[in-house]
């Protein structure tokens, strides 16, 4: 085990060495590994796994892929949110088939969140369940997606809807990678680290991007390790969720995931306001949260209240029984999930939120 350990620093600012945080839910533990080169350990984290060869699904070409250290096959990536679907699924599954990977090896899956997304999919399923190490390529994914296990693709109908739970068996959050992001692609991944401000991560606006990713990664382990499936107190990370993933879905995917979040969370903002849950200095609080990091905190002008309305409707969580819509909202108590919203107020508070273009056309975007 030396091989693959770390220094633990987590929040401790130090200048060298890699952070680790521990992620524990019921049946499984892995480390989350931050930090520069923290993809060098992959071949210590697979010889520690045991697994005899690897598929490495990626658009990432050496050198900044690194070497596993086992037989591997390289699967080239289908990426993005119009590639996140069950025919992905299927050809990454074919793929490992023509890898010749069995029940005791494993897949690598290199890029971003809807790359850990998918295959993290295609790993559940292959035969019924195969390893899966996560390496992030993108600030999303590393503060996100690719941590706790949620896998899924999409349907037209909407995001996410099919998918599993999969815990990765280790995360390499190599912030080398990092470099060469657009600035927009960085801002999406600062749209979750902006709404863990409202579920207990506290303001991580005056920290470095290295603490910033471990402090989120930090609070996701928490959270999955009292909820690994959603059952209660794991709705907190879905903060801001509910109008993101319906804004998404009505732009085609043009606003991208974090961007989204952002809208979602001043929008969530707003409606705990309006519903007497937070005072207007925390209304404000969301909003100049989003602000200071350069994101949207608008909603897309050319898509009607009652089509986001509709999508918020689909939201996984909500229940048949359910009336009103479903939301996580900061309240006295801090956030928690609010059943029974009222559309009408929901679209009142919609209309009450200013709109404005996607992010990419508006002014000094990237
Ligand atoms: N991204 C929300 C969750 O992992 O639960």
């Amino acid at each position: 085990m030396s091989a693959i350990r770390s220094r633990v620093e987590v929040g401790g600012g130090a200048e060298s060495g890699l952070s680790r945080v521990d992620v524990t839910s019921k049946d499984h533990h892995y480390a989350v590994h931050v930090g520069p080169g923290a993809r060098r350990l992959l071949p210590a984290v697979l010889e520690e796994l045991g697994v005899g060869r690897v598929a490495v699904v990626t658009a990432v070409r050496e050198p900044r892929l690194p070497d596993p250290g086992v037989p591997f096959t390289v699967v080239p990536v289908a990426d993005g949110e119009h590639h996140k679907t069950l025919a992905t699924v299927e050809t990454y599954c074919r793929a490992f088939v023509a890898a010749g990977l069995t029940r005791a090896d494993a897949v690598v899956a290199c890029g971003g969140g809807t790359t850990t997304d998918t295959v993290g999919l295609a790993a559940a399923l292959y035969h019924r369940g195969i390893k899966v190490v996560h390496l992030p390529t993108t600030l999303l994914a590393q503060v996100d997606a690719s941590v706790g296990g949620k896998t899924a693709v999409n349907l037209p109908e909407g995001k996410n809807l099919v998918g599993a739970y999969w815990q990765p068996s280790a995360v390499l959050c190599d912030t080398d990678f990092l470099h060469g992001l657009s600035r927009r692609e960085l801002l999406s991944g600062y749209g979750e680290i902006a709404r863990c401000a409202f579920i207990g991560a506290g303001d991580l606006r005056g920290l470095g991007l290295r603490e910033q990713i471990v402090a989120s990664v930090r609070l996701k382990a928490s959270v999955v390790a009292r909820d690994e499936r959603d059952q209660g107190v794991r709705h907190l990370l879905n903060y801001g969720h509910t109008l993101a993933h319906a804004v998404e879905r009505a732009t085609d995917y043009t606003w991208r995931h974090g961007e989204a979040v952002a809208a979602g969370t001043v929008f969530a903002g707003l409606l705990a306001g309006r519903l007497g849950r937070i005072g207007t200095d925390r209304v404000t609080l969301h909003r100049e949260m989003v602000e200071s990091f350069g994101l949207p905190t608008w909603r897309p002008a050319d898509v009607p209240v009652p089509v986001l309305v509709e999508l918020m409707r689909r939201d996984k969580k909500g229940r048949d029984t359910d009336t009103g819509l479903t939301f996580v909202l900061d309240g006295p108590d801090g956030a928690e999930l609010v059943t029974g919203v009222d559309e009408r107020l929901v679209a009142s508070v919609l209309a009450d939120l200013p709109t404005g273009p996607a992010p990419a056309a508006a002014p000094g975007a990237p």
